[in-house]
Parts: C-alpha cells; sequence; structure tokens
C-alpha cells in the first residue's frame, strides 16, 4: 500500500534517530489545553501514570486503571498535531505476560491514537518488549528508579548511588535496548552512571533527575510550573503559577464578598425593545 500524505507528527522512529542527536525535548501532559499549549515547543508528550498522583491526588502511581490512562490520553492526542505522543501503560496492565501486555498496549494505541507506550522495567520486562515490539507497538522504557514498584522498592529514593549497584542498572539498559525498546527514560540515577549508561547503549536516553548528557530531558509539567506541592530534587521550577492562582483565587473571592465583581462591563445591559415590524404585524393580523 502506498501513501503519499505526510505523517506531520513526530513518529517512534523519529526519536530513536535523534541518539546522539539534538537532544530530545519531553513533557508530560494531561490534557488537552495544556497539550495545545505545549506541543509546537516539545518532540514528544507523555501521558505518564503520574497522572493519578498529580490530578487525581493518589499518593503513588499504583491504583491507577487503564480506562484513566486511555481517557487522559485522548485528550491529549486531540490537543496536539506535532509531538510524538507515548501513553503510559498502568500498574497491572502488562507484567502478567507479553500477550495481556499486548492486548492492553493495543486497545492503548487503537483507542487514543498515540504513537507509542512507556513500560517500567529492565531486563525482566526484556521479553515483553520484544513481543510487543515485534507485532507493531513502539516501547519506550522506564529504568531506574521505577515508581509503580514503590511497594516493593520502599521509597522514591535517588537509585545508584553506590558503584556496586551499577552493573545491574547498565545491564537493564542493555536489554531493553537489544529488545527493541526505541527510548529509554532513565529516572533518578546517579549522575555518572546516567551518563555512562547514555553512551553504553544505541538508543536514546531520556533523563528525568539523571545527566545532562542523556539524548534528552523530560519533566511533570505540573512539576516545572511550580504547580505542585512537592516536588523531587531534580526539578527546577520555571514558574510559580501554584503561587500566582492563590493570589488570583484570593482576588476573586474578596471581590465576590465586596461585590466588587461583576463590574458594569461584566455584565450585559438590556437592549431597547426592536420597533414591531408593522408590515408583518398587518398580515397575520396581530
Ligand atoms: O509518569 C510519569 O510522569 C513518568 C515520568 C516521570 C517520566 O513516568
Amino acid at each position: 500500500m502506498s501513501q503519499d500524505f505526510d505523517v506531520r507528527r513526530m513518529t517512534a522512529p523519529d526519536i530513536a534517530k535523534r541518539k546522539g542527536g539534538a537532544p530530545i525535548v519531553a513533557l508530560t501532559a494531561y490534557h488537552a489545553h495544556t497539550a495545545r499549549i505545549i506541543d509546537p515547543y516539545v518532540d514528544l508528550l507523555l501521558v505518564g501514570d503520574s497522572l493519578g498522583m498529580v490530578m487525581h491526588g493518589y499518593e503513588t502511581t499504583v491504583p491507577v486503571p487503564l480506562e484513566l490512562m486511555i481517557m487522559h490520553a485522548r485528550a491529549v492526542v486531540r490537543g496536539s498535531s506535532k509531538a510524538l505522543v507515548v501513553v503510559d501503560m498502568p500498574f497491572g496492565s502488562y507484567e502478567e505476560s507479553p500477550p495481556v501486555a499486548f492486548r492492553n498496549a493495543a486497545r492503548v494505541l487503537k483507542e487514543t491514537g498515540c504513537g507509542a507506550i512507556k513500560l517500567e522495567g529492565g531486563a525482566h520486562m526484556a521479553e515483553t518488549i520484544r513481543y510487543l515490539a515485534d507485532r507493531g507497538v513502539p516501547v519506550m522504557s522506564h529504568i531506574g528508579l521505577t515508581p509503580q514498584a514503590i511497594n516493593t522498592i520502599g521509597s522514591f529514593k535517588a537509585r545508584g548511588l553506590f558503584r556496586s549497584e551499577w552493573a545491574a542498572f547498565e545491564e537493564d539498559a542493555r536489554a531493553v535496548a537489544e529488545a527493541g525498546a526505541f527510548a529509554v527514560v532513565l529516572e533518578a540515577l546517579a549522575e555518572l552512571l546516567a551518563a555512562r549508561i547514555t553512551r553504553q547503549i544505541p538508543i536514546p536516553t531520556i533523563g528525568i533527575g539523571a545527566s545532562a548528557e542523556c539524548d534528552g530531558q523530560i519533566l511533570v509539567l505540573e512539576d516545572m510550573l511550580g504547580l505542585s506541592p512537592r516536588v523531587p530534587k531534580f526539578v527546577k521550577e520555571y514558574a510559580q503559577l501554584g503561587g500566582a492562582i492563590e493570589t488570583a483565587v484570593k482576588a476573586f473571592a474578596g471581590d465576590v464578598r465586596t461585590r466588587a465583581f461583576p463590574a458594569g462591563e461584566h455584565t450585559y445591559p438590556m437592549s431597547d425593545d426592536p420597533a414591531p415590524d408593522t408590515k408583518k404585524a398587518k398580515m397575520t393580523g396581530s
């Protein structure tokens, strides 16, 4: 089948080709309006399962259901036209077996129109990554701190701070690359280790709390806008919207309480009644 229309959106192969090239710019997006604002400036929009904590107030990402990811992903796809949209597979939707992972990943691709999925895990998920990649599902992997494993790892602390731990993370990175992942997120890994992994593997690394040497960087949008109550050390806040929103809401509440809002310019004044249409009135006898 030949297709002569241009695919304007970034694709997983486009991202893979950026290994060692211009840094990949990535942010999370959970809804159409933020996706629309940031889409022109990023290469990749991640519908991260962090939305469970950021948007829905869960303490961890573990409770996030697949349906919620699909709903938010549809909104992000509708709100964007340029960036590759990658959707997180939530906890419980892919670990059981490669066929279960395929069934759920296929739902995500079909029902949202996104271009790839992300799943957490290194060497132990390699078989699943290969199964998906061989069947038309582009997979971005996620190693280092893997928040879905919080109940077994016990904390959101950085990983690989001791050299004795490095080999296991390096093996994870190699395994996911060999299995066919098109990119890998390195979360909260010691800087030297993240840089070393970036040099060792043939696919792009996208860092979050990792290293400036990674092939790209990702942040949670709400963290970098100063909208999240608690942000990890690796976040640079580019705005303080949380404070700005509080100031605006306080001002609104004050205006409502003193009846300063709405003022004349915020209301609709009455117009004069239109002159009666005398011809029409005669014809209808009214
Ligand atoms: O869920 C998420 O937002 C993520 C990023 C932190 C990479 O996985």
